[in-house]
């Protein structure tokens, strides 16, 4: 049995991650969950024949029956960036969101691996480990930020420019999930597809300010929802491959008290007194179980790591003060 939520469902991102979640033949159970606009998409999702059972649930008073028994909660609920903003413009919103609905998973369905999708990613995620914690169910192997987006566009966006790049390739991506705190790891994949350093450049800013190119062609009506719910139901995917036994592995944004090599490998590269940071994880049935083989940062991206480290130690303290400081 795999039981999975979707609390959001009725957004951007929600309505199409819920109809790949519908198409993935190991989830057996998928509640949705929104307070709007659910019953509809959830009546019609629930057509598919596959053979998933779908569950609506809508407004608060739902929250709890909706999270009974899940096993992986996804979580896309929440405000999206207009153009001109950056995702720590969400934050006002958007955290209190997040801390109300892992507050009922905390009550609800402690256990379960918690998918955060919602932005600002760099301050969602240590939101929900402070709730998590406060509630004495924390397990940091059970909290994901999900990152898979930044590497879905960096495969893709590498093969615009280089077509012999297959598209299916993973590129590691580590840091954040903002602007220059998403670090794409290019030296390597550089020497072998002979990029020149203006490539590298132009390539490394594309990736960390993909999202803007769909905000701006939104054009106010949003950011990125297919290529998010693609990326969403990808990390789903390998999370579910791992608790059946399967070997996988993803990049995502994870407490590094996770597991002893998560901040063994961050302190390698110079990331030091930062609960949460992005890295390759390897995924185990108990979720966090390693960190996956990957590319070294090169010099340049060690530049990038610094500035990173910065941004994102302020966004986390935001995160945490937003919970602590209640
Ligand atoms: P949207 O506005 O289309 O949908 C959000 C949904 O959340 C709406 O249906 C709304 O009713 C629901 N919602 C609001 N408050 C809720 C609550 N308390 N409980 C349950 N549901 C609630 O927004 P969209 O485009 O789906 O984006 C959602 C979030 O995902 C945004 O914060 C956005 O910034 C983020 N995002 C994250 C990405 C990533 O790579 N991690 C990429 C793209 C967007």
């Amino acid at each position: 049995m795999v039981a999975v939520a979707v609390l959001g469902a009725a957004g951007g991102i929600g309505q199409p991650i819920s109809l790949l979640l519908k198409l993935n033949t190991e989830i057996t159970k998928l509640h949705l969950y929104d307070i709007v606009r659910c019953p509809g998409v959830g009546a019609d999702v629930s057509h598919i024949n596959t053979d998933s059972e779908v569950k609506t649930f809508q407004g608060a008073t739902q929250l709890k029956e909706c999270l009974e028994g899940m096993q992986i909660v996804v979580i896309p609920a929440g405000v999206p960036r207009k153009p001109g903003m950056t995702r720590d413009d969400l934050f006002n919103i958007n955290a209190g969101i997040v801390r109300d609905l892992v507050q009922a998973v905390a009550e609800a369905c402690p256990k379960a691996f918690v998918c955060i999708i919602s932005n600002p990613v760099n301050s969602t995620v240590p939101i929900a480990a402070e709730v998590l914690k406060k509630n004495g169910v924390y397990d940091p192997r059970r909290v994901f930020g999900v990152t898979t987006l930044d590497v879905v566009r960096s495969s893709r966006f590498i093969r615009d420019i280089r077509p012999e790049f297959s598209c299916s390739r993973s590129v590691t991506v580590i840091g954040g999930h903002s602007g220059n705190t998403i670090i794409p790891i290019l030296s390597s994949l550089a020497a072998e597809l002979n990029l020149s350093t203006e490539e590298v450049d132009a390539l490394t800013h594309r990736i960390q300010f993909g999202g803007d190119e769909v905000v701006k062609a939104k054009n106010g009506e949003g950011s990125a929802t297919l290529s998010m719910a693609y990326a969403g139901s990808r990390f789903v995917s390998s999370l579910i491959a791992a608790v059946k036994g399967r070997p996988a592995s993803e990049c995502s944004y994870i407490d590094l008290d996770a597991h002893p090599s998560a901040a063994e490998s961050a302190a390698h590269i110079g990331v030091t007194g930062l609960s949460h940071f992005s890295l390759p994880v390897a995924l185990g049935p108990d979720g966090v179980d390693g960190i996956a083989p990957h590319d070294k940062p090169g010099a340049r991206e060690a530049e990038l790591i610094k500035e990173a480290v910065v941004a994102i130690k302020s966004n986390i303290a935001a995160g945490t003060a937003f919970v602590l400081n209640k």
